[in-house]
């Protein structure tokens, strides 16, 4: 029942995290490299540039965690990486680097599912999040919905048939040169869309018909959406006579009518997930809560969509700070005490441990 202090290490994607997190879910020390101006340049991730980045920067985000923490390494009661799933040149950098700092100072390793993380995040701060909850990921790099059950537990409910929503904005963002506009060449996709679509003045000017309706599951497709955006791109384009490197001229509104299409299909699946819940009695109705986490979870028109599912279906909405929202080494560390706490997964003899890119 001591205090026990956790290392987190994140290098799953595009961003090399670490920090370090006791078991009453304080934030000792937490350091963030992210590698998105870089990518953003290169239109896309290149994984073997990703991981020259991370094995860049891992030596120094770790230390710069520990530093801050103001602890020693010897201090520590374990280190927690990311093993799964992710691009797999990039796991294996942090992978290596856990296992070395472990071996170094003889410490146990326990290995990470990224997603489990982030579904588990919100417990750090908010009590109300016990089992069973429902949890929605969206992000870059995923997109589900599940029930998460225990620490190692999650009966998964829908998945994504085609691209992630973070994807699916980065991808029509690019298609609609945002990032030929100044005031947006520093966000990433979904950032430039959720600013621009805040200056529309007509949300229904393009329209978009929600993906899936007549399906009665929860999983989810962005594909529907995508060439929507594409054929009112293509129409505004001969209309007006754009450019090759221009930008349509109602481009607010049509980042605007998108994102409610993204808002409109999420919220409906995820409603049909809590009613699919609620006829299998899978959450007793006094917890009723939904976390939603990943980069997506940062836009606060989905969310304000999400919080009136919550309003008519009587959940509470829980939304963990953006920086716990997007890739970081905080919630490794915290999945590193969760499982400390429940002794799950601490292994001493860890050499044989390997990624796993899904
Ligand atoms: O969780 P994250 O940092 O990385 C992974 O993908 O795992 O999420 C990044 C994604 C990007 O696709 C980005 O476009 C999206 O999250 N994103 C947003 C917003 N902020 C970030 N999407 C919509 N609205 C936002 N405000
Ligand atoms: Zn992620």
């Amino acid at each position: 029942n001591t205090n026990a202090i956790v290392l987190g290490i994140e290098t799953s994607c595009d961003d090399t995290g670490c920090a370090v997190v006791d078991t009453n879910g304080s934030i000792l020390g937490e350091a963030l490299h992210s590698q998105q101006l870089f990518h953003l340049a290169n239109g896309g991730i290149i994984p073997p540039f990703a991981q020259d980045l991370h094995r860049q920067n891992i030596e120094n985000v770790v230390n710069t965690a520990i530093e801050q923490a103001n602890i020693r390494f010897e201090d520590l009661h374990a280190i927690a990486t990311t093993v799964k799933p992710g691009l797999p040149l990039s796991l294996t950098i942090g992978m290596k680097y856990g296992k070395y700092l472990c071996w170094r100072y003889n410490k146990p390793f326990i290995p990470i599912h990224h997603m489990e993380a982030h579904a588990l995040t919100a417990r750090m701060h908010n009590k109300h999040v016990t089992f069973p909850f429902l949890v929605l990921l969206i992000s870059g790099g995923h997109c589900l919905l599940a029930v998460a059950q225990d620490i190692d537990k999650f009966l998964l409910l829908g998945t994504t048939l085609d691209d992630a929503p973070g994807e699916a904005f980065d991808k029509v963002s690019r298609r609609m040169k945002l990032r030929n506009i100044a005031e947006y060449s520093q966000l990433s996709g979904g950032q430039a869309i959720e600013l621009a679509a805040s200056k529309a003045s007509d949300v229904l000017q393009f329209k978009f018909t929600t993906p899936l309706l007549q399906y009665k599951n929860c999983n989810f497709s962005m594909a529907g959406l995508k060439t929507q955006v594409q054929r009112h791109i293509l129409t505004e384009e001969k209309k007006h006579d754009v450019q090759p490197d221009g930008v349509i001229p109602h481009i607010n509104n049509l980042c605007a009518g998108f994102q409610l299409g993204v808002t409109r299909h999420l919220c409906q699946r995820v409603q049909r997930g809590m009613t699919f819940v609620k006829r299998e009695n899978i959450i007793p109705k006094s917890k009723q809560t939904l976390v939603v986490s990943g980069g997506v979870a940062c836009n606060n028109f989905i969310a304000k969509g999400l919080q009136l599912v919550c309003d008519e279906m009587e959940y509470y909405l829980v939304r963990p700070p953006p920086k716990l929202c997007t890739d970081n080494g905080v919630m490794i560390a915290w999945n590193g005490i969760e499982r400390w706490r429940a002794n799950l997964g601490i292994l001493h003899d860890f050499l044989d441990v390997q990624i796993e890119s899904s």
